[in-house]
């Protein structure tokens, strides 16, 4: 039966260029769909830029350009993106839409409608220069627990503590650096505490999609849900009677670049609200376009969006569950729409050696820098798929595992495949396949036909490693059914039941070849419009498995189909190249503004902080952090015997270091700095590093290093 599909990605902020991580959310998402369309399903296929929120507004400012200036800038540049990675979207919108507000505006007035809106005065930190209510992460100051200077108005990076911007110690605006002060103001909440929303939440995020009988959530996400709506248990097993959903803040004060709130004046609906009602109205601006007309949709949009045999499937990042299984779900539940089938979550992608990809710094793996160094989109679209399954675990990028499974797997056992086969067929049997039907029907391909249905499970059920694994394997099978007959000699004798050997053997491999194309087809679309046109058929649905090569048919002459990779590709694609990486995020042109300069001191004063020279005998991840380091420093102390003591030091410098760059390099500690006992240990001190007041305008945080000479225990002063 024919399923109708409503596919969406997370919409990215409209603040940047694409990154890694957007890429392969997209693949893996694109993938599915493919395969879907493949097996006959009817899918639509959306995703926008995600436009709104103080953030972009801001650095629309910086930039000296109108939000919509600023949005419309990175939205013209996606396309290329997207076309260079084979990404097969129907639509791409932006939440900065007519659709959009229409779209939201109703949605809030239902749910107004049914008594889940309400006011109440929140107090908050308003900048006084600016003129605006500040967001958390423009507030800065003094951490309340450990007394990290510059910390975010909602956690340290230091500690991890979590407070509210309130508690900070000599709190600044990140924009101005002027002192905000308290102000109260009305603030809209949607009513997530009313019991209709808990009781409903608990039976959603625990049930299965009535549309396509699986669960809606994976097993984590389902735990995660019922967590955050039950509250965690405490040790006796007892839960929060405090525990559930708290009323969700929809608001914001103007300026505010976002979607003006009904009947409210002033007041803006938080980006949050607006921004997965982005996934309806990119699904309507299709419609209306007349694009889905021309795809062969033939209902309107309001018809498709209430069909029940419509079936919703988000494809998100681990990072945004708690929108997206709470409350997103209970905005369309409460405003009579009908709510998502799946929402299918992935991990992060990682670079080996434990170091994040970053857009900020030249250390990530650049998306478009790969396409301009010529390297072939279908290798990466290969490699995270077969790195990715359903659950949601990191996919780690790893240049010589890419090169292993690109070269030795997808060229060395599929692709060669062909080159194989398809050179004594030109050769020796004028480019046709053997004559009789059954040599292709019944001979080894048919084993390969038999793992359709296994191969299908694992790709719709998104364990596409899985998938590559069983293909992989098939793709061996098929080598050694090739190398057992021993093509090589046949073709040298001149028994003419040798050369119909030959002829047989080199159609079935080819047959296999083509089951295999089928397989692969939805990770590698262009290497199989290729390889069909090699063999001369029409693109092939999944369903054509069962449709051998006709006999006697002719293929035409082999051009290899993938080259290899080159390893100094990848060397080039790490090294940072300004010249041909991604912009760095900003069109942020303005400098950001500097920190206000702390009270005066005295030398007195200064002279009561240590600071030594200290080399970094070895720098290591800590488990469990995604903050810290663990540095260990020699400081030139020795014990009785002369023995190097060193000193252990907790850094919040994960985000802008790779263990491997620090380990040997010198740079300056606090040595006088009283322990601190932390999470994962005793910190003996700590480092210095530099970091810009802003550090969404100005990334980066850049760990001191001394000239050369300067020796472990020399003083600084
Ligand atoms: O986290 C993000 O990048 C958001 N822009 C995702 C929004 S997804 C959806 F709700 F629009
Ligand atoms: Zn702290």
């Amino acid at each position: 039966m024919s399923r109708k599909l409503f596919v969406t990605t997370a919409l990215p902020y409209a603040n940047a260029p694409f990154h890694i991580g957007h890429m392969m959310e997209y693949i893996q998402a694109d993938i599915w769909v493919r395969f879907m369309r493949m097996r006959g399903h009817q899918v639509a296929f959306v995703s926008a830029d995600d436009a709104h929120g103080a953030p972009i507004m801001i650095a629309a400012e910086k930039a000296g350009k109108t939000p919509q200036q600023f949005v419309g800038e990175i939205a013209a540049d996606r396309q290329r993106y997207l076309d260079g990675y084979y990404l097969d979207f129907d639509h791409w919108h932006s939440t900065d839409s007519a659709e959009n507000v229409e779209l939201s505006q109703s949605i809030y007035r239902s749910l107004k409608a049914n008594d889940l809106i309400t006011t109440r005065d929140v107090e908050q930190f308003f900048d006084p220069v600016k003129n605006m209510f500040l967001p958390d992460r423009y507030i800065k100051g003094e951490c309340p627990v450990c007394h990290a200077k510059d910390q975010y108005g909602d956690s340290c990076e230091v500690c991890g503590s979590v407070y509210s911007p309130v508690e900070l110690i000599r709190p600044f605006s990140a924009l101005t650096g002027a002192t905000p002060v308290l102000k109260s103001s009305e603030h809209f909440f949607f009513k997530l505490s009313d019991p209709r929303c808990a009781s409903f939440l608990k039976a959603w995020t625990a049930g299965l999609s009535t549309t396509s009988g699986v669960s809606r959530l994976q097993s984590e996400v389902r735990n995660k849900a019922s967590e955050w709506l039950l509250g965690k248990p405490d040790a006796d097993g007892n839960l929060d009677p405090k525990g559930g959903l708290a009323d969700w803040d929809i608001s914001r004060d103007e300026p505010y670049f976002g979607i003006p709130i009904p009947d409210a004046p002033g007041k803006y609906f938080y980006v949050w609200l607006d921004a997965p009602v982005g996934y309806l109205a990119s699904l309507k601006s299709y419609f209306t376009s007349g694009k889905a007309a021309a795809d062969g949709q033939t209902q309107t949009f309001d018809e498709y969006l209430a069909d029940e045999g419509v079936e919703q499937v988000h494809f998100i990042g681990k990072d945004i569950i708690y929108f997206h299984t709470l409350f997103w779900p209970a905005m369309l539940r409460f405003s009579g729409r009908k709510t998502p089938d799946a929402i299918n979550v992935h991990g992060f992608i990682t670079l080996s050696g434990g170091e994040k990809m970053s857009k900020s710094r030249g250390t990530g793996l650049s998306p478009l820098r790969y396409l301009e160094l010529g390297m072939n989109p279908e290798w990466l679209r290969y490699y995270i798929a077969a790195k990715l399954n359903a659950r949601i675990e990191d996919v780690e990028f790893n240049p010589e595992d890419f090169t292993a499974r690109v070269n030795s797997d997808l060229i060395g056992k599929y692709v060669n495949i062909a080159s194989r086969a398809a050179g004594f067929i030109a050769k020796h049997f004028d480019g046709r396949l053997y004559g009789d039907a059954d040599v292709a029907r019944d001979g080894f391909a048919s084993e390969l036909r038999d793992e359709s249905r296994e191969i299908a499970h694992a790709i719709e059920s998104r364990e596409f490693g899985k998938a590559i694994r069983l293909v992989m394997e098939l793709a061996d099978a098929t080598n050694g059914f090739f190398d057992m007959a021993k093509p090589w000699l046949l073709a040298k004798s001149t028994d003419p039941a040798d050369r119909l050997h030959l002829h047989r053997v080199c159609t079935q491999t080819l047959e296999c070849f083509r089951v295999l194309t089928i397989y692969l087809k939805p990770i590698l679309p262009q290497l199989a419009r290729e390889a069909e046109a090699f063999l001369g058929l029409p693109p092939q649905q999944w369903s054509d498995i069962d449709i051998p090569l006709a006999p006697g048919a002719a293929v035409h002459p082999y051009k290899h189909l993938m080259a290899r990779v080159d390893p100094k590709m990848l060397e080039a694609l790490f090294e940072s190249a300004p010249g041909l990486a991604t912009p760095a995020p900003e069109p942020l042109a303005a400098a950001p503004a500097i920190e206000p300069i702390a009270e005066t001191i005295t030398i007195d004063d200064f002279n009561t902080i240590d600071l030594r020279i200290a080399r970094i005998v070895s720098a290591e991840m800590v488990v469990g952090s995604t903050k810290l380091l663990r540095l260990t420093l020699d400081i030139g102390e020795r014990d009785g015997a002369g023995a190097v003591v060193t000193r252990n030091v907790f850094s919040g410098i994960q985000s802008a270091y790779a263990p491997e760059q620090l380990s040997g390099k010198m740079t300056v500690m606090v040595a006088n700095l009283a322990p601190r006992k932390m999470k994962f240990g005793v910190s003996e001190g700590m480092v210095l590093a530099a970091s810009a007041v802003d550090e969404k305008a100005a990334p980066g945080l850049y760990v001191l290093e001394p000239h050369e000479g300067a020796v472990p225990g020399m003083r600084v002063r």
